[in-house]
Order: C-alpha cells, then sequence, then structure tokens
C-alpha cells in the first residue's frame, strides 16, 4: 500500500507530470479513482451535484463533515481535501482556523480549500502558520456568484492585472496549491509560470501543474447543465437511465425476479 501523499508532495509536483485530480463525495467513487489520482477534493459542488442545491451556498460544515468522512473511507494513497463551505471562513482567520480544524480532525483530510485571493491571504497565512495546510482557488469562485454577477469568465481584459495579484497574495500567504476556474488560457499560462507552487486548472490550460474536475460531471451523472471545460468520459445518467427503464420492463412483465434470483423451500444439497 503506497504511503498517502502529503501537501509537500504536491508543492514539489510543480512543473513535472501534471497532477490528477478529480472530486469525490462517497466511499465508491473514492476507491474508483484512489489509484488514479495525485489527490481528490471532497468539494462544496456535493450540494448541486448530490444534494440538487441550486449553488454552493447551501452547503453546510455538517454536509462537508459527513462526505468528507465517506471518503476518506475509500482512500489510501490519493491525498484528499476538503473544501470550506461559505460562510465557515470568511468572517476571520479566527473562524477559519476553528472550522478547517473541525474539518481536518472529523475526516482525516490532509489539508482545506478555500475560495479567494488577497482578500483570503490573511487568513490563509494564519492557517498554514498554525497546522493547516492551504489549497487556494482564484478566478471564478462559485461562492461569490451573487457578487461575481453569475458563473462568467474570469480575468479578462482589464480584471486580469487583479487576477495575477490574487495568484501571488495566496502563494505569498503560504497556500500549497492554488485552483485556477475559468479564465483565459494564456492567464493560466502567466500564472502558472510566476507562481513557484502548483496551478491546478479548471476551464483554464494544459500548461497547469495539475487539473481538477468534477467526477459526476466528467462520468456524464450531472446532467442539470454541462460548464464548456468539462469533457464527458462516460455517460452513466444516460446508462443508468436505461437500466432502470429496463428494469421497471421486466418488473411489469413478471420477467423479473428470475428462478436464479429466487428462493427454494428446501436449502440445496
Ligand atoms: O467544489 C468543487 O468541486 C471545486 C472544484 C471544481 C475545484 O471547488
Ligand atoms: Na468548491
Amino acid at each position: 500500500k503506497k504511503r498517502a501523499l502529503l501537501p509537500d508532495d504536491i508543492r514539489a509536483a510543480k512543473g513535472g507530470t501534471p497532477l490528477v485530480s478529480l472530486t469525490a463525495y462517497t466511499t465508491p467513487m473514492a476507491q474508483m479513482m484512489d489509484a488514479h489520482c495525485d489527490f481528490v477534493l471532497v468539494g462544496d459542488s456535493v450540494g448541486m451535484v448530490l444534494h440538487g442545491l441550486p449553488s454552493t451556498l447551501g452547503v453546510t460544515m455538517e454536509m462537508m463533515i459527513l462526505h468528507g468522512q465517506a471518503v476518506a473511507r475509500g482512500l489510501s494513497s490519493a491525498m484528499m481535501v476538503i473544501d470550506m463551505p461559505f460562510g465557515s471562513y470568511e468572517e476571520s482567520p479566527q473562524q477559519a482556523f476553528r472550522n478547517a480544524a473541525r474539518l481536518m480532525a472529523e475526516t482525516g483530510a490532509g489539508a482545506v480549500k478555500l475560495e479567494g485571493g488577497t482578500q483570503m491571504a490573511e487568513t490563509i497565512a494564519f492557517l498554514t502558520e498554525r497546522g493547516i495546510p492551504v489549497m487556494a482557488h482564484i478566478g471564478l469562485t462559485p461562492q461569490s456568484i451573487n457578487t461575481l454577477g453569475g458563473y462568467k469568465v474570469q480575468g479578462r481584459g482589464a480584471a486580469r492585472d487583479a487576477a495575477l495579484a490574487d495568484a501571488d497574495a495566496v502563494a505569498n500567504a503560504g497556500a500549497f496549491a492554488v485552483v485556477l476556474e475559468k479564465i483565459p488560457a494564456s492567464l493560466a499560462d502567466d500564472i502558472t509560470a510566476r507562481l513557484a507552487i502548483p496551478t491546478i486548472g479548471i476551464g483554464a490550460s494544459a500548461g497547469c501543474d495539475g487539473q481538477i474536475l468534477v467526477v459526476d460531471d466528467m462520468l456524464g451523472l450531472f446532467t442539470a447543465f454541462k460548464a464548456k471545460f468539462v469533457k464527458r468520459y462516460a455517460h452513466l445518467g444516460d446508462d443508468g437511465e436505461a437500466a432502470i427503464a429496463a428494469y421497471a420492463a421486466d418488473v411489469r412483465a413478471r420477467q423479473f425476479p428470475a428462478s436464479e434470483h429466487i428462493f427454494g423451500d428446501e436449502a440445496p444439497t
């Protein structure tokens, strides 16, 4: 059994073979990806893809902890990173520490992820100086859709300098890696070149130091909408519905259960 990767291993992967990551929310999904991913993110996207919430804003600490515990049971070699949910860290570094410590203690995650650039630098420093490795997340930050005005591409035109400043701020504050979401590829390449920590792209650039996708998106399980940056590697939602339709037809035609699924009066000899 390989030892679990640590934040320092992720940091050291800067500029090497691209880091591979997916989100996970359940034990079987975590088991499926453990051997293939360098790290697995218990993303607050869980609220949208598993709980049917309209955004990530309604995700709670309790939801993150339950899903984090489930994912931890399915991992042995990949590192586990857990998202801090909306409202659990923005108020102060102290609030962030209290909730990050709880997430790590109750789930066994090796690091937390939080959204925000320059404005979260003080909090990132506060956590990393006190034993909590932080993955940053800049560009499109879904917990801020109400102030960003929707899920638009970030960092274009005049916003480019602010995005570069965000990247510098989270790296200088001590983040061991940074997720770049939905920004122009040229900006992602510039950030990747200027930072000493790995960049993890989602809707960013193949030049990033790693990539992440929401697993339900890439498996075709979440079909409410498909972002341009999602590549569907399977269509499990369609396959699942076809299987359910076949089961329903079998039941209505008394074709299920068949002889191999039922029990006789006597135990077999
Ligand atoms: O919650 C999530 O799934 C994420 C990734 C898309 C980076 O934050
Ligand atoms: Na997230």
